[in-house]
């Protein structure tokens, strides 16, 4: 498979150690090794937080597709929001019904997990 050339000698220990970083901290709740929760406005708005799958993407994507072009490097130091995204910013700029799906499936990015703010994410977990 193509991707295992990519996620090969470097990367998968990497994965691997992450997972064992999650059992380590077991009392502390994980999601998915290498997912980033966007919560400036969902939550405050009444919407779940926001997980995006950095890994999902980048494996799909090198990195200069997004970095700087679209999202600066560093968590948390994106204002984005949902009209930005509808005018095709951000997320909005594959997710636009062309490159990936439209931001119309409000679930599958508001999926309300979260790696940093468990507690805050707490009443969206099932
Ligand atoms: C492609 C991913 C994606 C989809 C699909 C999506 N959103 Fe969002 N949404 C975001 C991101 C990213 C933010 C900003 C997260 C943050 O930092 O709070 C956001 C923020 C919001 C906010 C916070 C207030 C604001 O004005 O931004 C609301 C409300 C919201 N979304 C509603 C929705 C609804 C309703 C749907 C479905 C119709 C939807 N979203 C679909 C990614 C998405
Ligand atoms: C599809 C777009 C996309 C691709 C491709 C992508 N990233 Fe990201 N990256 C993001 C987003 C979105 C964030 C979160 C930004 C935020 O929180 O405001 C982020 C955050 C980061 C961060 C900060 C994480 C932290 O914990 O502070 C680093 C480092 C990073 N990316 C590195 C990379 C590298 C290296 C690659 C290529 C192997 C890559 N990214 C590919 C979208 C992408
Ligand atoms: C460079 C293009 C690009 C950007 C920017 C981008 N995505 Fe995606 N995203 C994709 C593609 C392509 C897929 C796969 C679509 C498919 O499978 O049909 C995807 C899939 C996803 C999925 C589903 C993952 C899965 O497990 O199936 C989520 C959730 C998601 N994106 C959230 C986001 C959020 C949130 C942002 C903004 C912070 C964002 N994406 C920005 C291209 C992008």
């Amino acid at each position: 498979m193509k991707k295992q050339g990519l996620i090969g000698g470097l990367l998968l220990p990497i994965l691997v150690v992450g997972f064992l970083l999650a059992f380590d901290v077991s009392t502390v709740s994980k999601a998915e090794y290498g997912d980033i929760t966007l919560n400036h406005y969902a939550e405050k708005a009444g919407m779940p937080p926001v997980v995006f799958p950095h890994w999902f993407h980048r494996i799909r994507f090198k990195c200069k597709v997004c970095h700087p072009a679209i999202f600066e490097m560093r968590q948390g130091s994106n204002d984005i929001n949902m009209i930005k995204i509808i005018k095709g910013d951000f997320c909005g700029k594959c997710h636009n019904g062309r490159i990936a799906w439209p931001p119309i499936y409000c679930d599958r990015c508001h999926a309300g997990k979260s790696d940093i703010a468990i507690p805050k994410a707490r009443g969206f977990i099932k």
